[in-house]
């Protein structure tokens, strides 16, 4: 066996250095716990990103891998295969709204990564836009502070300069207004009529520090494209998959998209992506004209619908809602009693974030609690998101806040003359 040095040295000689990773080799889990491989236990309050819905090993999805790895692993596009046809069926049914009726988005584009369904939303609505024979409308509407994804297509919506540099994305095409501002949306669609093929939206922004649009924003937006003929995007790769207590962001709403891409806790931890759009956009993409190898793979497909099974079953996403308002309450108690370190919390249901007083870095925070056994993600500087898989239950939020509150008094509180504004 290993230890997590040894392999630390290797992987620092041998794998792209463009992550920061913790000091710590994961080895496996059980439900919202995670040991190294020396044996140290952490509480999984990251989810790995948002990601591993029904924590770690949980059986119905070890279960469905296992019996899907006997039968068959992977089958291509140029056929069918049962357990993407079903996982289809199954989401696009999640987006039935509450009084019933067909789904509000009928079809499902399968792949791999949350950016790949961004980039499968930008293509097609720029080929919307194209068949229509609107060949100027190529333009998109995003958000500054956002975050989408890192591909070429992707990249460009991303509202955050420094992913931007050095890559030659193409922002020529992406105007970022301030989220939350209609007016500065509408400005711009006025001053470029029939120029903008999509408005792209988070319902919560959460790389960009876990900023909840404001209520009405999403309408507004709804409004504003459909004055304008253009598509509304909302990008449901984080606030996805009953991680805001809902099935997806925008059911908050009560509106519609166009198009959503989902990914992160569709797979539970298998790598899989989906762009869901309306039954009248289908056709847009014809045979041929997009596609990727590994897309509607039945092992990613087998997961994701015991993911999403399981959550049904054990009602999760209403427990997400729950379990987030316990959350946020417990979080909120610390900032409170810590004011140097904190300034606050905000979130919806398990999408969470703790806000960092001025002059503090969430990095400073998210190695502190790693020493005291919990692992978090940051938000933005100014943010540690905490998005614990969605099964976790009560007692481990106590133990995880017991553990952050005696990380938080490791902090260093600077001195009020060394403090930036927090954002
Ligand atoms: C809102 C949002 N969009 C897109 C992405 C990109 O997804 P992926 O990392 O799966 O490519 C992310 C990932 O953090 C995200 O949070």
């Amino acid at each position: 066996m290993s230890t997590n040095a040894e392999l630390i040295a290797i992987g620092n000689e041998v794998l792209l250095s463009n992550y920061r990773q913790a000091p710590i080799v994961l080895d496996h889990g059980k439900g919202c716990e995670l040991w190294d491989v020396e044996g140290r236990r952490f509480l999984d309050l990251y989810g790995g990103i948002a990601v591993s819905a029904l924590g770690h090993a949980h059986p119905a999805l070890v279960h469905a891998l296992q019996t899907q790895a006997g039968k068959l692993l992977h089958a291509s596009n140029l056929v069918w295969n049962e357990p993407a046809v079903l996982l289809a069926r199954k989401l696009v049914g999640l987006t039935r709204p509450a009084a019933g009726g067909p789904p509000a988005l009928a079809r499902a584009f399968l792949c791999n990564s949350g950016t790949e369904a961004m980039e499968a939303c930008v293509k097609l609505a720029r080929r919307h836009a194209f068949l229509k024979g609107e060949t100027q409308r190529t333009r998109f509407v995003a958000f500054k502070n956002s975050f989408h994804g890192r591909s070429m297509g992707a990249l460009p919506l991303t509202g955050t300069p420094k992913y931007w540099e050095g890559f030659g994305a193409d922002l020529e095409r992406v105007v970022h207004v301030d989220f939350g501002q209609l007016d500065q949306v509408r400005t711009y669609l006025e001053a470029h009529p029939r120029e903008v093929c999509g408005i792209v939206v988070e319902p919560v922004q959460g790389e960009g520090g876990v900023l909840p649009a404001q209520p009405g924003f999403l309408a507004g937006l709804r409004a504003l494209a459909d004055e304008f003929g253009a598509l509304l995007i909302v990008d449901e790769i984080q606030t996805g998959i009953g991680r805001t207590g809902r099935w997806f962001g925008y059911q908050h709403a009560g509106i519609t998209p166009d198009m959503i891409p989902l990914a992160k806790g569709l797979g539970g931890g298998m790598p899989i992506g989906a762009m869901l759009v309306k039954e009248s956009l289908n056709g847009v993409l014809g045979p041929g004209t997009h596609g990727t190898t590994f897309g509607g793979n039945p092992i990613a497909c087998a997961a994701a619908l015991a993911v999403l099974e399981t959550m049904e079953k054990d009602d999760l996403v209403a427990r997400a809602a729950e379990t987030g308002e316990y959350l946020s309450s417990k979080l909120r108690e610390v900032a409170k009693k810590l004011p140097g370190v904190f300034d606050g919390e905000r979130g919806v249901g398990l999408l969470r974030g703790l806000i960092m007083a001025r002059g503090v870095e969430a990095r400073q925070m998210l190695a502190a609690a790693r020493d005291k056994g919990v692992l978090l993600s940051v938000a933005s500087e100014r943010v540690l998101r905490v998005t614990p898989p969605l099964v976790i239950e009560r007692a481990t939020i106590d133990e995880a806040i017991t553990a952050i509150e005696a990380a938080a008094a490791t902090i260093t509180v600077p001195s009020p003359r060394d403090t930036q504004p927090s954002r």
